[in-house]
């Protein structure tokens, strides 16, 4: 086996109701098409786009949920309620939530032992900042990430791992292919190490990926898709990414 292609968009705190337009759009163009597609939108439209979406090829998830099954945790989702809403699988340890709520390594790996009890495909996101890559420590960092937030539950079924430098997310700006090669084939080693099936799990680059420029980093190794913010908010615009991987 080799891992799955994956487009992935992320739609983080924007869309309502009748953005659900843009996914009637991607159905039409995109609906069969040949690598997974996922669309994680806020939590209060995961049900409805799973049924805009009816028995097109499109995935849909959340971007966060609790660790814990049930329970009084206002304001929050567990993994159960939100594949009962629609989901396949939910985004983990996105570094707006690493920010914005403070969440840990430890975190990310106790919500993604919830996501796969729950039966959802954890997405989880590691990614350096700008200030530590230019103090060299980007594979650190993404070493550390990656051994505290992947259960050892995780298998190629069960998880993908999405690569977010955070300076490049919203800002247009990219790393080298040079330099996502590196820490994707890092990161391909460094999961062998914890992993029986590291060599099938999907890696996606996210950060700044545009129609303009995802054929080329599509075409790096070990890169299996993209995790889209901004771009994915459009179904023009997502649907090229696609068409590029
Ligand atoms: O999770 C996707 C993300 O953080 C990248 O966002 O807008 O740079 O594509 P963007």
């Amino acid at each position: 086996m080799a891992p799955r292609k994956l487009a992935a968009g992320n739609w983080k705190m924007n869309g309502d109701l009748a953005a659900l337009a843009e996914i009637d759009s991607l159905c039409g163009t995109h609906g069969n098409a040949s690598c997974d597609i996922l669309i994680c939108p806020p939590a209060v439209l995961i049900h409805a786009m799973k049924e805009r979406v009816g028995d097109h090829a499109i995935a849909i998830g959340g971007q966060d949920c609790h660790a814990k099954p049930s329970g009084a945790h206002t304001g929050d989702i567990s993994a159960a309620q939100l594949k009962d809403a629609g989901a396949s699988h939910v985004i983990l340890g996105h570094s707006e939530r690493r920010a914005d709520h403070g969440e840990t390594d430890a975190d990310v790996a106790q919500k993604a032992s919830a996501a796969f009890d729950a039966g959802l495909v954890a997405v989880i996101c590691v990614g350096e900042t700008e200030a530590e890559r230019d103090a060299g420590q980007t594979l650190d960092v993404i070493g550390r990430q990656l051994s505290g937030s992947v259960p050892q539950a995780a298998h190629a079924g069960n998880c993908v791992i999405a690569y977010e430098p955070v300076w490049a997310i919203g800002t247009g700006r990219t790393p080298t292919n040079d330099q996502i090669a590196e820490v994707h084939a890092f990161m391909r080693n460094k999961l062998a190490a914890a992993v029986a099936d590291a060599a099938d799990i999907s890696l996606l680059y996210g950060g700044s990926v545009k129609p303009a420029n995802a054929s080329e980093i599509f075409s790096i190794a070990h890169v299996d898709g993209a995790l889209v913010g901004g771009a994915s908010l459009k179904a023009s615009d997502f649907g090229a990414i696609i068409s590029a991987l």
